[in-house]
């Protein structure tokens, strides 16, 4: 699958001319230029796509929160057990109490069932830290699980995702802390590609995401957001307004915020694991997306409160299923658009000369298939810079 005019962007009986770890040709098999491969590999008809980017993960964490889970199926809310102090903080505590080396070994753990899906990039949040040390800590263990996993890492700051128990009566401490303090300490360690933000009520306002944001931009840093997730709190707008690389989320923003979206390029990451695990009701708003050409990413959230989800062909089957993605739109939201949603479009995310031979070589008769089946096995092999992983 390449970029171009055919359904998925497909080239029937294609090849391709890979040197120095990126796509030097793509095309017709009829067409392949004259060339001097010092290897060549058949895939015997085998589809290849792009190495799938699951553009949004919380994959570095301790412990986990099954415990809610239970809670959670006999009916309390999300929003009432983080209030009563578990949620987001709960793994806080669990964060802390787990050394870069353990964090590391269970994000590695979890990575197997993204790449066995075909994932060749991944973000990877910081924000179970929520202090100093420990926000470098998981950013340190993200960077770790690039070189130790065999993909490519993108790490986010997301020291606003949570106010820990220690700043409940000091919250401007805390903001002065991450903003003036801990991202810019984060970013002169070479720690830091994005800056994310928990925008909600139980979590952190449009002002106080602003001022992150502002600081992000001095820094030289692009911006990314939790946006409209439980209730509509103009959070896309925002990311717009702000230039965000992806507005994530978004199951409640409304027009005017697609409307700026689109205005502002921001793509829309749709987080379906998160939707069915919360067992939320309200959908994002496809259509809008469609119609004012936000391009829409799909990723897995992959984190252990709202969702336990592993898998970027599970992510793909409820985009489909649950937001009615068609599945062309689907394997575009976890290639090219969530390239975009990375600032990685140069890079990655399409079959094109010049780009990191990234690729995913499925056993599938048709595209479709990766996102109709659930939990079988499909993918053959999976190359990152041209190397066999
Ligand atoms: O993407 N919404 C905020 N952050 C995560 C949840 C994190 C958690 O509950 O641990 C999310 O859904
Ligand atoms: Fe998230």
């Amino acid at each position: 699958m390449a970029e171009g005019e055919t359904p998925y962007g497909a080239i029937q009986d294609g090849a391709m001319l890979v040197r120095d770890g990126r796509i030097a040709w793509v095309g017709p098999r009829a067409d392949l230029p004259a060339h001097d491969a010092v290897e060549t590999r058949r895939l015997d008809g085998r589809w290849v796509t792009p190495g799938l980017i699951d553009c949004h993960t919380h994959l570095v964490f301790g412990g986990n929160r099954s415990h809610e889970f239970e809670r959670r199926l006999t009916g309390v809310p999300y929003e009432q057990i983080a209030r009563e102090g578990g949620g987001i903080v709960s793994t806080m505590t669990a964060t802390r109490a787990t050394g870069e080396d353990a964090l590391v070994a269970s994000a590695l753990d979890r990575l197997r069932g993204l790449t066995d899906t075909g994932v060749t990039t991944v973000e990877i949040k910081s924000g179970y830290g929520l202090d100093a040390a420990n926000e470098l800590k998981m950013l340190r263990a993200a960077r770790r699980v690039g070189g130790e996993g065999g993909v490519r890492v993108s790490t986010t700051f997301l020291g606003l995702h949570a106010l820990p128990p220690e700043h409940r009566a000091d919250r401007a401490a805390y903001l002065d802390l991450m903003i003036d303090d801990v991202l810019p300490a984060a970013h002169a360690e070479g720690l830091v590609d994005m800056v994310d933000a928990y925008c909600e009520p139980i979590a952190f306002t449009r002002e106080e995401v602003a001022r992150l944001f502002d600081r992000a931009r001095a820094l030289g840093l692009p911006v990314k957001l939790h946006a409209d997730q439980l209730s509509n709190g103009g959070g896309g707008a925002l990311a717009a307004a702000h230039r965000a690389l992806s507005a994530d989320h978004v199951e409640h923003v409304d027009e005017a915020g697609v409307a700026a979206m689109a205005a502002a390029g921001a793509v829309a990451v749709l987080l379906p694991g998160a939707w069915l695990m919360l067992r939320e009701t309200v959908l994002p708003p496809v259509d809008l997306f469609r119609r004012h050409g936000v391009r829409m990413a799909v990723a897995t959230d992959c984190n252990p409160g709202t969702s336990p989800v592993a898998s970027m062909t599970a992510a793909l089957n409820l985009a489909c299923v649950q937001f009615r993605l068609t599945p062309e739109e689907a394997l575009v939201g976890a290639t090219r658009h969530a390239a975009a949603a990375l600032g990685l479009s140069s890079a990655a995310g399409t079959l094109a000369a010049g780009k990191a031979a990234d690729l995913a070589v499925w056993n599938v008769e048709r595209p479709a298939e990766l996102c109709y089946w659930m939990g079988l096995p499909l993918l053959h092999q999976r190359w990152l810079n041209g190397i066999l992983r």
